[in-house]
C-alpha cells in the first residue's frame, strides 16, 4: 500500500470531506469505527488567515484518534492559500489537502474549487508553494475535469505530480455534472494507469457498499477508496470494509446517541450570540442547544436509512428541539428498529449547496 507522504495508513479506507457533514464528531466517529483518514471539509483559506471563528470550528480536531489530522482548504491565490496553510499547520494539521472539485459558483467564480480544473499551472503552483511554505504533506481533491469536452485529470496529474502532490483524490463527475449521473470509474483506472506508483490515487464516487468499495478497488487499482454518502447514517460501512459486522439496534441506538453527545458539546463549545445581548444566560444555552438539535436533524434522518418507518421517524424529528427530546426519541426509534428492504431501497438526496450553507 502507497504511504500518503510519510503516513502508512491503516487500511484502504477514508471518509470523504463533506461540507456540514464531515465535522469533529463524525470524523471521529468514523476514525473510532474503522476509516484511516478523514479530511475536514473545505476550509476557506480566508477564513484561516482571520481565524475567524466560523474557521476556528473547523479547525477543531481530536489528536486521540484523528491520526493523521488532514485538513483541507480552498482558495485560488497561492500566496494566500500558502499562508493560510502555515497557519492550519500551526492548529495541528499533517496533511493539507487542496479542494478542486467543489462545484459551488461562489468558490469557482474566485478561481478556486473545481475553477482549479480550468488552470493546471496554478493549481500545481498551489501544491508547490503550500510545500515549501509548510514541510507537510499536500494533497488534492478533484473531479475528473470543468464540463464533458475538458476533462483533463491526467492533465493535472502530470502538474500536481511534478509540484510534488503526496496523493491525488478523484471524484470522477465533471464540475458540469454536479452530481448527477454516475461517476465514471474508468478515469480512476486511466488515473491509476498514468500515475502508476508515483503517488496514491484516492478513487470516490457512488461507493455505497462493501461490495462497491472491493469493485472499485479491483477494477480500478487504486490505492484507497473514498466514501462519501455512504457513510452517511452508515459509519459502521468502515468496519465492515475492515471484516467486522453491521450494528445490532441496540448498538446503533448507543452509537447514535454517542454522535449526538459529541455533536451537542462540539457546537456548545463555540456557540456565540450575533450581538452581545441578543440572549440572556439562560436563553443562551437553549439557543445553543436549539442550534445543535437543529443541525443534527440531517444525521438522525440518515441514521432511519434502511429501517421499518423511517419516514414517520424523519417527519417526528423535524420538530425535535431540545436534547431530551432527541435522545427519548431516538431510544423509542432505534432500540427496536428493524431492517425494512423498501427503505433501503430508496434513495436520497444530499443537496452540496445547502451544506455550504
Ligand atoms: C453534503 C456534501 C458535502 C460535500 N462537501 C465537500 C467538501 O467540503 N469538500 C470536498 O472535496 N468534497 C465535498 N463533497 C464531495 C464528496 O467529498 C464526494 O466527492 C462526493 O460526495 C462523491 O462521493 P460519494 O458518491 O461517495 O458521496 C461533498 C459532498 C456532499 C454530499
Amino acid at each position: 500500500m502507497l504511504p500518503i507522504g510519510p503516513y502508512t495508513l491503516r487500511n484502504r479506507w477514508v471518509l470523504a470531506p463533506m461540507a456540514g457533514v464531515s465535522e469533529m464528531p463524525f470524523r471521529v466517529l468514523a476514525f473510532k469505527l474503522g476509516a484511516a483518514l478523514c479530511p475536514t471539509e473545505l476550509v476557506s483559506s480566508q477564513g484561516l488567515m482571520r481565524l475567524s471563528p466560523r474557521t476556528m470550528r473547523y479547525l477543531r480536531h481530536d489528536k486521540t484518534y484523528e491520526k493523521p489530522y488532514s485538513l483541507q482548504i480552498f482558495g485560488g491565490e497561492p500566496e494566500v492559500m500558502a499562508k493560510s496553510a502555515v497557519v492550519a499547520k500551526e492548529q495541528g494539521a499533517e496533511i493539507i489537502d487542496i479542494n478542486m472539485g467543489c462545484p459551488v459558483k461562489k468558490v469557482t467564480k474566485t478561481g478556486a474549487g473545481s475553477g482549479l480544473m480550468c488552470d493546471p499551472p496554478r493549481a500545481g503552483e498551489l501544491v508547490r508553494m503550500i510545500r515549501e511554505a509548510t514541510g507537510l504533506p499536500v494533497t488534492a481533491k478533484i473531479r475528473a475535469g470543468w464540463d464533458s469536452a475538458n476533462k483533463n485529470y491526467l492533465q493535472m496529474a502530470d502538474v500536481l505530480g511534478a509540484a510534488g502532490v503526496s496523493a491525488l483524490a478523484i471524484h470522477p463527475r465533471t464540475r458540469a455534472q454536479g452530481y448527477s449521473g454516475s461517476a465514471d470509474w474508468s478515469c480512476i483506472t486511466a488515473l491509476k494507469k498514468h500515475v502508476g506508483s508515483k503517488f496514491p490515487v484516492i478513487g470516490n464516487g457512488d461507493v455505497k457498499t462493501v461490495a462497491d468499495a472491493h469493485r472499485m478497488l479491483e477494477t480500478t487499482g487504486c490505492d484507497y477508496v473514498m466514501i462519501g454518502r455512504g457513510a452517511l447514517g452508515n459509519p459502521w460501512l468502515f468496519r465492515q470494509l475492515n471484516g467486522g459486522e453491521g450494528p445490532t439496534a441496540e448498538e446503533r441506538c448507543t452509537v447514535v446517541l454517542e454522535h449526538f453527545r459529541a455533536h451537542l458539546k462540539f457546537v456548545r463549545g463555540d456557540f456565540k450570540p450575533r450581538r452581545p445581548d441578543e440572549y440572556s444566560p439562560k436563553r443562551f444555552e437553549r439557543a445553543a442547544e436549539n442550534a445543535a438539535v437543529h443541525a443534527f436533524r440531517k444525521h438522525l434522518g440518515w441514521y432511519a436509512h434502511g429501517l421499518k418507518n423511517a419516514s414517520i421517524f424523519r417527519n417526528d424529528v423535524n420538530r425535535l428541539e431540545t436534547a431530551a427530546e432527541v435522545l427519548a426519541s431516538c431510544e423509542r426509534f432505534f432500540l427496536g428498529a428493524e431492517a425494512d428492504a423498501r427503505e433501503a431501497e430508496a434513495e436520497y438526496d444530499v443537496d452540496y449547496r445547502q451544506a455550504l450553507g
